[in-house]
């Protein structure tokens, strides 16, 4: 009788568990003893100067334990990606990457036990376009498996423009523009300028007066993607364009204008 008890129990107990894998996995029956990998369908698309997110995870059978996950990018023709492919190891000892992608790559989440193998890439480049497969390291026995499904991702030129914010300007007080970079990437941080264009002028850098990361209150994060440029509009703004260029590494940019409109006091 007790032996009959325990045996309900641990059965229970272990379809719970199971309930709690397939809520996770779908509805499907299969038990999770199986090497699986899940990701996007279809093509990810992502523009040059920001980053993308390749979204991953997989299960490997109970007895196996995850050491290292390692994403390689090679051509789709080939049937496994090689060493000389890698841009990315979660074994800090062992940073062979390509050099084009060192520092580019990170996990979302660094514990790889939880199985997660989610990346971010950033300062993306169009040539980053391609087909990207996951290995993982496993023990025991020191061994490896290459997952074969593929994430696709596309990268296409830039698009997204700044956001330039103007508070109303007051002819002889001193306000301040807000430029804030597209994206909401953590890579390098972006270079702005600002160019004002007088009337019938050439364009006038206007590096004098800009405050960059002066901006308090914000949150590092913010302050990285923006900058500010402080000045006391006078008559002569009004009606004149001024304009913020964001250049991220790479060579890529892009830019934003707006009409300046000066009220008098
Ligand atoms: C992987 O980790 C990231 C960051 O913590 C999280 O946003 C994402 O939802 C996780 N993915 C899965 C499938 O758990
Ligand atoms: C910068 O702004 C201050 C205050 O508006 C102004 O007096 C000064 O001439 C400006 N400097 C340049 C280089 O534009
Ligand atoms: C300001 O920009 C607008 C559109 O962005 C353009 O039509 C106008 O000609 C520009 N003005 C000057 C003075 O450059």
């Amino acid at each position: 009788m007790f032996v009959l008890i325990w045996a309900t129990l641990l059965f229970s107990v272990r379809v719970s568990d199971a309930e709690t894998g397939s809520s996770v996995w779908g509805k499907q029956s299969r038990p999770l003893t199986d090497y699986c990998i899940t990701l996007v369908e279809g093509e990810i698309t992502a523009e040059a100067g920001l980053c993308v997110v390749i979204p991953c995870s997989f299960t490997v059978p109970e007895d196996i334990k995850v050491l290292h996950i390692v994403w390689f990018k090679c051509e789709s023709t080939k049937q496994r990606c090689g060493d000389g492919d890698r841009i990315f190891n979660s074994n800090t000892f062992s940073d062979k990457v390509q050099s084009e992608f060192k520092g580019r790559v990170s996990l979302l989440e660094s514990d790889v036990s939880q199985k997660n193998c989610s990346i971010i890439v950033n300062d993306l480049k169009e040539s980053d376009s391609g087909t990207y497969q996951l290995k993982v390291n496993t023990s025991p026995s020191e061994g490896s498996y290459n997952f074969l499904q593929r994430a696709t991702v596309s990268v296409q030129g830039l698009s997204q423009r700044p956001t330039v914010m103007i508070p109303p300007l007051t002819e002889g007080q001193l306000t301040t523009l807000t430029c804030t970079a597209p994206g909401l990437c953590s890579g390098s941080e972006p270079t702005f300028t600002w160019r004002w264009r007088g009337r019938g002028e050439s364009d006038a850098d206007l590096t004098g007066n800009i405050t960059a990361f002066e901006t308090e209150n914000v949150a590092e994060f913010a302050k990285r993607r923006s900058s500010t440029l402080s000045f006391s509009p006078s008559a002569e703004h009004h009606g004149t364009n001024i304009t913020c260029t964001v250049l991220f590494q790479g060579h890529v940019s892009t830019e934003e204008t707006a009409t300046l409109s000066v009220s008098c006091e």
